[in-house]
């Protein structure tokens, strides 16, 4: 069973979709990790100084995926842990921007179906294009959305407990960006598959959130 979650950024996605895959004893697939890890990697190219053309670079990188036994998700660029370090929010603005290149995108969806295909019994998977691009039959889909001014709350708390501090205004407009950047890109941008739920986290818990996904996942199953 395939669960797909998209929405913008800070719209409380990978919170919901890890909750929601230790509820039904799933994995979690956070899409947006593997576009962090190329970015990481560009960020990284840019500041070597290296001379291969950056797209070269990005085709070269290894980008693996692995499940600790607690079933965390761990990811890998050329088989060094980067889980933490991608979490950086310039390596969120870079993730965007590299985001846009179609010869990526076929690099990361092609990886994405490898692991949702032979994930039993089953996977979350959040993103941006998962329910649109790369599980079109996912028997469920989500649109997982918020406020603007409720998602700038969140990620500036996810930063400040990371001991980051960011002006609310200032995580405002990187949020802004970023989905204007994902919804306004040729390839795969951001939108809300026909077939998907639209679950509006404005005024939800966490708890409620997942409940709600649960149940629709419970009546696919049922209606399978
Ligand atoms: O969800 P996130 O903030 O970790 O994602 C980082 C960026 O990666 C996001 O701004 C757009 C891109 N992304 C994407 O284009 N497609 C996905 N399926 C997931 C993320």
């Amino acid at each position: 069973m395939i669960i797909a979650i998209d929405g913008p950024a800070a719209s409380g996605k990978s919170t919901t979709a890890r909750a929601i895959a230790d509820h039904l004893g799933y994995i979690y697939l956070d899409t947006g990790a593997m576009y962090r890890t190329l970015a990481l990697a560009a960020l990284r190219y840019a500041e070597e100084g290296w001379d291969e053309p950056v797209a070269q670079v990005l085709k070269e990188t290894e980008v693996d995926v692995a499940y600790a036994g607690d079933g965390e998700m761990r990811i890998f660029l050329d088989g060094e842990d980067v889980s933490e370090a991608i979490r950086q929010p310039e390596v969120g603005t870079m993730a965007s921007r590299i985001s846009a290149r179609a010869d990526i995108r076929d690099k990361m969806v092609a990886l994405q179906r490898e692991i949702g295909h032979a994930a039993e019994p089953g996977v979350v998977v959040d993103g941006r294009d998962i329910g649109t691009v790369v599980f079109p039959d996912a028997p469920v889909k989500v649109f997982l959305t918020a406020d603007l001014e409720e998602r700038a709350r969140r990620r500036q708390q996810e930063l400040q407990q990371k001991g980051q501090d960011a002006s609310l205004p200032a995580v405002r407009r990187e949020v802004e960006a970023r989905d204007r950047a994902d919804r306004e890109r040729s390839v795969a941008p951001l939108r809300q598959a026909d077939d998907a739920v639209v679950v509006d986290t404005t005024h939800l818990s966490v708890e409620e959130q997942v409940q709600a996904i649960v149940d629709l996942a419970r009546n696919a199953s049922n209606a399978a």
